[in-house]
């Protein structure tokens, strides 16, 4: 049966279904021995002999799930041009060619989940799905009530409105406050401009959930392999972040 080529790669692990797009786009990707970079392409994966860099499509791999407790200072991507630390470094004992579900920033620490099952990823990042990511955010000063409560109701970022979010303040000190944050978009350093447009910086970051799955005591820079009730508490339950 044809199938789009990205659709195959995500299947097969390669990457969720935009970055294959992505990788087709580069070049990386050949069907029968010739480079593809068009997206509409269809390829029968039973007919057809499919390779990315060099190497053929495996759509049967075994899907692979890890939690890693990224530490700060490593980068959420599979390669640096500059030679910075990956998180895939942290991963040895893992020899599936797992990718990060999202990302992380550099300076963020926390729950980073990695697979090779490029549906899993799609459903766990795409906001239509409302997977929450809680995250504890250290930040400066005292945020007041009001300005929270806007937080939670949505605010414009970048020309759209972010999402509804769940706000708990966990400390509250005048030099800085800790507060729990719960948010289903992922947005490039969403909670760091959402605070900062409040005028309350973030000094620090962690992730501790996707859904109902928490960090735990996971110790920073380890890991631990997923079974199919951690997957189910990702999704369950979905705590909607709406109100009334
Ligand atoms: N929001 C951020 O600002 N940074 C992250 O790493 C994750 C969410």
């Amino acid at each position: 049966m044809e199938e789009r080529l990205q659709k195959i790669l995500a299947r097969a692990g390669i990457a969720s279904r935009r970055a294959a797009e992505e990788l087709i786009r580069q070049g990386k990707v050949t069907v029968d021995g010739r480079v593809v970079t068009d997206m509409g392409v269809r390829v029968d994966p039973a007919r057809q002999r499919i390779e990315y860099g060099g190497r053929p499509v495996a759509g049967a791999e075994e899907k692979v799930y890890v939690l890693l407790n990224k530490p700060t200072g490593y980068l959420s991507t599979l390669a640096d041009p500059q030679g910075r630390k990956i998180v895939t470094d942290l991963l040895a004992g893992v020899a599936a060619r797992v990718f990060p579900v999202g990302r992380l920033d550099y300076d963020t620490e926390g729950a980073l989940l990695l697979t090779n099952d490029g549906e899993l990823a799609q459903r766990i990042l795409h906001p239509r799905f409302e997977v929450n990511k809680t995250y504890v955010a250290t930040v400066r000063g005292n945020p007041p009530q009001a300005a929270l409560a806007q937080l939670e109701k949505g605010i414009m970022l970048e020309g759209s409105r972010t999402w509804p979010a769940r706000i708990r303040v966990l400390a509250a000190g005048e030099r800085q406050t800790r507060l729990e944050i719960t948010i289903h978009e992922g947005r490039k350093r969403q909670v760091r401009k959402m605070f900062a447009a409040i005028g309350h910086r973030v000094l620090a970051l962690q992730r501790i959930a996707y859904g109902r799955l928490r960090l735990g005591d996971l110790p920073l820079g380890k890991y631990r392999f997923l079974t199919k009730n951690d997957l189910n508490l990702i999704f369950s339950g979905k705590n909607s972040l709406y109100r009334g």
